[in-house]
């Protein structure tokens, strides 16, 4: 039998989002931290099949066909690089890295020892935005017109996301990129950017708020508002799309779609996996099985990383900023 196991690179946090996911699918996992006992208790809460204290030894295992890098983000390029070294197919966390160098090695990497190379965006897999995007497809909104997505919290980090180095950006980079995905993924591409934050008052390595106006194709312009800096507001709110003919609001945790339009209003909750690890678990094995390339593969990766550093370089100049292609 082919080997199945997905070696998880790094025991923190998305990294039990993963192994849970995999459980549910009966897709075995092995456990590799910097530190064996890690690496064991990590094993034992979340099932997994083995454990290594070594992220080398583990993606050395004969038993693995794919690695999940969950490490920090100047970590992402190497530790996708040790595991396609290896000869595993490799699904990288988001961002796909701090840079598009860095993206664009790890690209071509994956393209020259022809290996499936996913980006863990999981908003891609999530199906209450998956819905929103056949919605907008199968034209119920009619042309469309203005996204606004809000995604604003409360929230302080500690260890590596305050480092400048080791986050290589602020809440943009971090959970901002999932919502720069969702423009893309329902508006189309973003063409220009216009970006500001205002003063910092959480300490991270980079921007604790940011507010992004995108020019999208076609005209369509997109408003996105991500800030972990936002005492006081409330965890329910929602994406909203609206086109000529009617508006989408899509529960930002992916609970409930509602429509309504030309025809009067439609809702659809969403209960089974709302937040679409076990879709994009799936999606990584159907790519190794038949070798097609991911819809969330490196290069999509990458389009969402060049909008953020975009909207970075926007911050920095003072001035709109063309996304490059
Ligand atoms: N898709 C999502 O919704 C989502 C949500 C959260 C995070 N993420 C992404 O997942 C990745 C990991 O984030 P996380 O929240 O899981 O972080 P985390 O809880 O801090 O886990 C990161 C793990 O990386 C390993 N690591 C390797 N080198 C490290 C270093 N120099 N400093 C600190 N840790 C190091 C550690 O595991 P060992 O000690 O076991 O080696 C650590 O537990 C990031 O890319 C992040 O953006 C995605």
């Amino acid at each position: 039998m082919a080997p199945r196991a997905l070696v998880l690179l790094g025991c923190g946090w998305i990294a039990r989002r993963h192994a849970a996911a995999a459980r549910r699918l009966g897709i075995p996992v092995l456990a590799a931290s910097r530190d064996l006992a890690r690496a064991r208790a990590f094993a034992r809460a979340h099932g997994a099949a083995d454990a290594f204290g070594s992220y080398a030894e583990a993606v050395r295992d004969p038993r693995a066909c794919g690695a999940v890098v969950c490490t920090p983000h100047d970590r992402h390029l190497d530790d996708a690089l040790l595991a396609l070294d290896a000869g595993l197919h490799v699904l990288v966390e988001k961002p796909i890295a701090r840079t598009l160098a860095e993206a664009d090695r790890m690209i071509a990497a994956a393209r020259v020892a022809e290996r499936v190379l996913l980006v863990g965006e999981n908003f891609h897999f999530m199906p209450a935005f998956r819905h929103v995007r056949a919605q907008i497809a199968a034209g119920r909104l009619g042309a469309l017109r203005e996204l606004h997505l809000v995604a604003r919290g409360f929230r302080r980090h500690a260890g590596w996301r305050l480092g400048v180095a080791a986050a290589g950006g602020g809440t943009l980079l971090d959970g901002g990129i999932h919502y720069v995905h969702n423009l893309r993924a329902w508006g189309g591409e973003v063409r220009r950017v216009f970006a500001l934050r205002p003063p910092q008052t959480v300490e991270l390595g980079g921007e604790d708020a940011v507010d992004v106006l995108v020019e999208l194709a076609g005209g369509v312009v997109g408003l996105l508002a991500n800030s972990l800096g936002a005492r006081g507001v409330p965890r329910f709110q929602w994406s909203t799309v609206t086109g000529v003919d009617g508006t989408c609001f899509a529960d930002n945790r992916g609970r409930w779609v509602l429509l309504r339009g030309v025809d009067g209003a439609r809702i659809r909750l969403f209960v089974r996996d709302t937040r679409g690890h076990e879709a994009m678990l799936k999606a990584f094995e159907s790519a190794i099985a038949t070798g097609a390339s991911p819809e969330m593969d490196g290069v999509a990766g990458r389009r969402d990383l060049a909008v953020v550093l975009a909207a970075y370089r926007s911050i920095a100049e003072r001035r709109a900023v063309d996304v490059p292609c």
